[in-house]
């Protein structure tokens, strides 16, 4: 197998600046104290996340509090369709949603899994972390818990999400009882994700099967850090399937004293190397976010082994995204495969950034 990385982009920032305190302006000798400027990262489809999570922290917030406001508009966004309401539903049409997160000050954590009906898992993940002694609620325990803390039970399929499953049921099989919308006539229009579902969509398992995300991370002046992931998961998925977003680990990691991760694209693989944790402990030995998450990149494709996930050369054929951020500011996203972007937000100011990678896609 071929593990070519002849492609390596860099792409990373440096986000330390030193303060001088107060007594270096009354003559005194300076007492220097390293502040951070506040930077968020996110998936590239949380470029408004990160724009709001950053003003959340120039106002005094907390970085959780920011983080979690930041994806709370992806995740009320019918029109994203990987992320809480209107995200793609499994093979029963059902949406199942995913989320954790992660405090660093406090080494507070908690997540739901296969939870249904709440527009915002992320909330309800926080509301597992804030008020129980638990880390991970699933399925209908986790709605029982979000209606005993408030949070009202909706129908979380949109008309674009119901419509989308409906014809890929239909063709999943030609000897199945679904007519195709070429049998019925009822062609169902073809679907065109918006630029700004950015390379989310695109991570897919196989290229066919939308398999979206968001992630966002921040730190503050102060150097403190938290971060959250919160998904649809996987479209089609087998139901009760759990995917990275919501083990913590996996596709959110969090340590105050190092940085923060967090995944997008192939849950299993993420799972399977612990790659959130992996890019953090990584960042501690010394590495940048950007050198970090390649190397926890370089896991996945080392262990991914099946014929059926990897390409002629023996690549993955799937793609995994990680955004990262340590303790001074320094921020940095990679991909398995290149075109993948990032969002991220510096000083007040949010753009997109190409994500560093291992292989290039041809064409
Ligand atoms: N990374 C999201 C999922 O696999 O569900």
């Amino acid at each position: 197998m071929s593990t070519r990385r002849d492609f390596i982009k860099t792409t990373a920032g440096v986000g330390t600046m030193a303060a001088v305190g107060p007594s270096a302006l009354l003559g005194a000798p300076a007492v220097r104290r390293q502040m951070v400027t506040p930077v968020s990262v996110a998936s590239s489809n949380g470029i408004e996340s990160v724009a709001r999570a950053c003003e959340i922290i120039a106002g005094g917030g907390d970085t959780l509090d920011a983080v979690v406001s930041g994806v709370n508009l992806v995740e009320i966004d019918p029109n994203d369709t990987s992320v809480g309401y209107g995200g793609l539903p499994n093979l029963d049409g059902a949406v199942q949603l995913d989320s954790s997160v992660m405090h660093g000050p406090t080494r507070g954590a908690g997540a739901v899994a296969a939870l249904e009906g709440i527009k915002t898992p992320s909330k309800v993940a926080m509301a597992v972390m804030q008020y129980t002694d638990h880390v991970l609620l699933v399925g209908e325990g986790a709605q029982k818990f979000a209606l005993s803390m408030g949070f009202e039970v909706e129908d979380l399929l949109t008309e674009r999400a119901r419509r989308r499953w409906i014809e890929w049921r239909a063709r999943m099989s030609d000897t199945d009882d679904y007519l195709t919308p070429e049998e019925s006539g009822e062609r169902i229009e073809g679907f065109t994700e918006p630029d700004s579902y950015g390379d989310a969509l695109l991570d897919s398992h196989d290229g066919v099967r939308p398999q979206g995300t968001i992630n966002c991370n921040a730190v503050d002046p102060a150097g403190n850090i938290s971060g959250v992931t919160t998904t649809s998961g996987l479209a089609w998925k087998i139901p009760g399937r759990v995917g990275d977003s919501p083990i913590v680990g996996a596709g959110l990691y969090v340590d105050n004293d190092v940085g923060a991760c967090g995944s997008t694209g192939r849950g299993e693989a993420v799972i399977k190397t612990c790659g959130s944790h992996s890019v953090v402990e990584l960042m501690r030995t010394g590495m940048s976010p950007t050198d970090a998450c390649l190397e926890a990149l370089r896991r996945i494709v080392t262990f991914t082994v099946e014929p059926r996930l990897r390409d002629e050369q023996g690549r993955p054929s799937f793609n995994v995204n990680y955004y990262a951020v340590n303790k001074n500011g320094d921020w940095g996203g990679a991909a398995i495969w290149s075109g993948a972007r990032f969002a991220v937000c510096v000083d007040g100011e949010s753009r997109r950034e190409d994500s560093a990678y291992l292989f290039e896609r041809q064409g």
